[in-house]
Parts: C-alpha cells; sequence; structure tokens
C-alpha cells in the first residue's frame, strides 16, 4: 500500500494492433501486486491480482469504496471461471455459453482460493470474461484472474474513457491502460445464481429477458430488501454525477430548466446542463449548456458517462435530463439515471 501519491503512468494502445510489449509491462504490474487501470468494453476497469489479497486491498484504498462493497472478478474464459467457482451449475454454463465474453457477471459460490476482501467476506463470486481485445490480451498476459471494479472514485459516475479514470484516480493507480472509449457505456449486468432462484442483482447492457430466455424460465429483479448489502450495486445514490439531477417528461423540460434556474439564482451566471434526447426541443434565454443525446439507447449508453462528466466539468449547477423511452432496451438507463437522481 502506497501512504504517498504514486505516479501514474499513461500507456496508449490500438485495440486492432496490439502491443505485445505494453501488455506484458502491464501483466507484470499485475503479477507484482499493481493497479492497472484497463478498458473493457463495459467501461474502465482499475485491476489488480485477485489471488493476492494486499494487492486487492489496494484497490478499495484507491477509491474509497468501503470493504463491504465486493469486487468482479475477470477472467480470458469459462473454463478460467471454474477455477475460482466452488459449483458450476448448468445455469452458469449456459449463461457462460450465451453471454461471454461478454457484459455479464454471474455470482457463485467461491473456492478458498479467491481472498475473501474480494468477495467482501462472503461465500460467493462475481466473475465475468470481459468482451474487449484489450482485456483479454491483459488476462492471457497476466494469468492470472483481475479483480476490478469501475475505475472512478467510490460513488462516481463509472469511467468510459482514460481520462475519466485519470481525472478520479491519478496518482493512485501505477498504470492506465488507454485503449480508447468504451462501446458498451454502462457495468455489466450482474446475476446471482447462488440462491435458488436466479436473481438479477444490477441491471445492465444484457436484460432480464435475455436472460430468462437461456435459463428457459422466469428470474428474480433485485434481491429482497434484507439483502440488499449482498451487493451494494443495488443501493439508491450510485454512479452519481456531482450535482443534482432530475429526470422529466419531454413535455415539461421548459418548466423544469425555469424552475432549476430560479433555486440557483444566487449563482447567476453559472450554466445548468440539460442532456436532450435528440434535438432541443425547447428553447429558452437561460444559459443551458446541452448535450444532445442519440435517440438510440446502444449510442445512449454508449455516450451517457462521459455527457454527465463534461456538465460536470463545465459546473453546472444541475441537471435536466429529458426521459429516454420505456421499452426494455432502456432499462438500464433508466435504472442509472433512477440512481444518479435519488439525492
Ligand atoms: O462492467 C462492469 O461490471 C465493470 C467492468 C470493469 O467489468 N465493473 C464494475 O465493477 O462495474 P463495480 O465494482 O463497480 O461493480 C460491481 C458490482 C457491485 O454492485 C457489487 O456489489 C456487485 O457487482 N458484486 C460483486 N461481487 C458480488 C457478489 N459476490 N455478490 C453480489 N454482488 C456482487
Ligand atoms: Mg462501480
Amino acid at each position: 500500500m502506497h501512504d504517498s501519491p504514486i505516479v501514474t503512468k499513461i500507456l496508449r494502445v490500438d485495440a486492432a494492433k496490439l502491443d505485445a510489449g505494453i501488455l506484458a509491462n502491464a501483466a507484470d504490474a499485475i503479477r507484482s501486486g499493481k493497479l492497472v487501470a484497463f478498458p473493457t468494453e463495459t467501461v474502465y476497469g482499475l485491476g489488480a491480482n485477485a489471488l493476492d489479497g494486499r494487492a486487492v486491498e489496494r484497490i478499495f484504498v484507491a477509491k474509497s469504496r468501503p470493504a463491504a462493497n465486493p469486487l468482479i472478478v475477470h477472467v480470458a474464459d469459462a473454463e478460467a471461471a471454474q477455477s475460482l467457482a466452488a459449483e458450476w451449475s448448468d445455469d452458469a454454463a449456459r449463461l457462460a455459453a450465451a453471454f461471454w465474453p461478454g457484459p455479464l457477471s454471474i455470482v457463485v459460490p467461491k473456492r478458498p482460493i479467491v481472498p475473501s476482501n474480494v468477495t467482501a467476506g462472503g461465500a460467493t463470486v462475481a466473475i465475468r470474461v470481459p468482451a474487449h481485445p484489450v482485456a483479454i490480451a491483459l488476462l492471457k498476459a497476466a494469468r492470472v484472474p483481475i479483480a476490478a471494479p469501475s475505475a472512478n472514485r467510490s460513488n462516481h459516475v463509472s469511467p468510459t474513457r482514460a481520462e475519466h479514470v485519470l481525472d478520479d484516480l491519478a496518482g493512485q493507480v501505477d498504470l492506465v491502460i488507454d485503449g480508447g472509449p468504451c462501446s458498451g457505456g454502462l457495468e455489466s449486468t450482474v446475476i446471482d445464481l447462488s440462491t435458488a432462484t436466479p436473481c438479477v442483482l444490477r441491471q445492465g447492457l444484457v436484460t432480464a429477458e435475455q436472460l430468462e430466455e437461456v435459463l428457459g424460465r422466469p428470474i428474480g429483479r433485485g434481491a429482497p430488501a434484507a439483502d440488499v448489502l449482498r451487493s451494494p450495486g443495488m443501493l439508491e445514490r450510485h454512479y452519481a454525477p456531482a450535482v443534482p439531477l432530475t429526470v422529466v417528461e419531454p413535455s415539461e423540460v421548459a418548466q423544469e430548466i425555469e424552475r432549476a434556474a430560479g433555486s440557483s439564482e444566487k449563482t447567476k451566471d453559472a450554466p445548468m446542463g440539460w442532456l436532450s434526447l435528440g434535438p432541443p426541443c425547447v428553447s429558452t434565454d437561460r444559459n443551458v449548456l446541452v448535450v444532445e443525446m442519440p435517440i438510440d439507447a446502444t449510442a445512449y449508453a454508449q455516450r451517457l458517462y462521459a455527457a454527465l462528466r463534461e456538465l460536470e466539468h463545465a459546473a453546472v449547477t444541475s441537471i435536466v435530463v429529458t426521459r429516454p423511452p420505456t421499452t426494455t432496451e432502456w432499462s438500464a438507463i433508466h435504472d442509472r439515471l433512477r440512481r444518479a437522481a435519488s439525492l
């Protein structure tokens, strides 16, 4: 553990033309207990050797993450996943075959080889095979599983670009592999297979409906209230920008801008932010920074966290978001907007 800030090294890689030397260096860093931030198809991860409890401890320190929030372990393939799992059910095998590599984390009973701080002291471990060439190459070169939460300060918006990682964690992480923007933009879906009925603990780019189709039966959505601490990602107020955010119907945007502007009279010159869905539908005299969001769910997810960070950087006093459509492909986006809005 480092008491004083460390110098963060940044290495740029071209995902289409991987540099074996850079990946070998990063793999060495992982094996020697260092922290390496790397791109995945969802968001950037803050990685450490998942089998080294001291390296894992550094993740919690760097992020100021509560020890009660367990980490996702990344592996190169389903076989490596089984070496960490005490049980690998037919359900696990089916989900892995259908969605890996990809944005699905599967919670299963853990083997003793997984250090207890990875799982926050619990008996289960979340595992996933990421679908990003840099992440897979790093896992293969490191030859150890990599524990990696999103590479942001605890509770802040997840990073979808290397710059976001630096904004939050420069001086806390040894190495950042810059592989460009993440294509997915939202964190993986987390499904718990350790209970009688499989249950989605965190929504993500794989929808509950897709999971039910592969499992062939209905699954739970959200852990029972008493169980919420098993997956703190379910807690409200998470993935949040540093300013108040309100989601409103398209017809209410103008009114909300007036209301928010009125309540920030003291900071008259500071702008407010608006995530408009497609081209802005109202005009206003107020100082509003408009981010025109895509009307396609996949593109919206990809853009969302970067847009929130851009507005934060512009020091907006508040953010208004036009409510997107409510069809299933928008579910995870609604989930994140709801959490970002729960002040
Ligand atoms: O897309 C992602 O999942 C990214 C990339 C880097 O892979 N990672 C990520 O990790 O979002 P993190 O730590 O920000 O979120 C992990 C979520 C948390 O909600 C945590 O509570 C839950 O997974 N989780 C981890 N292990 C768990 C377990 N054993 N049981 C229940 N929930 C678990
Ligand atoms: Mg996170």
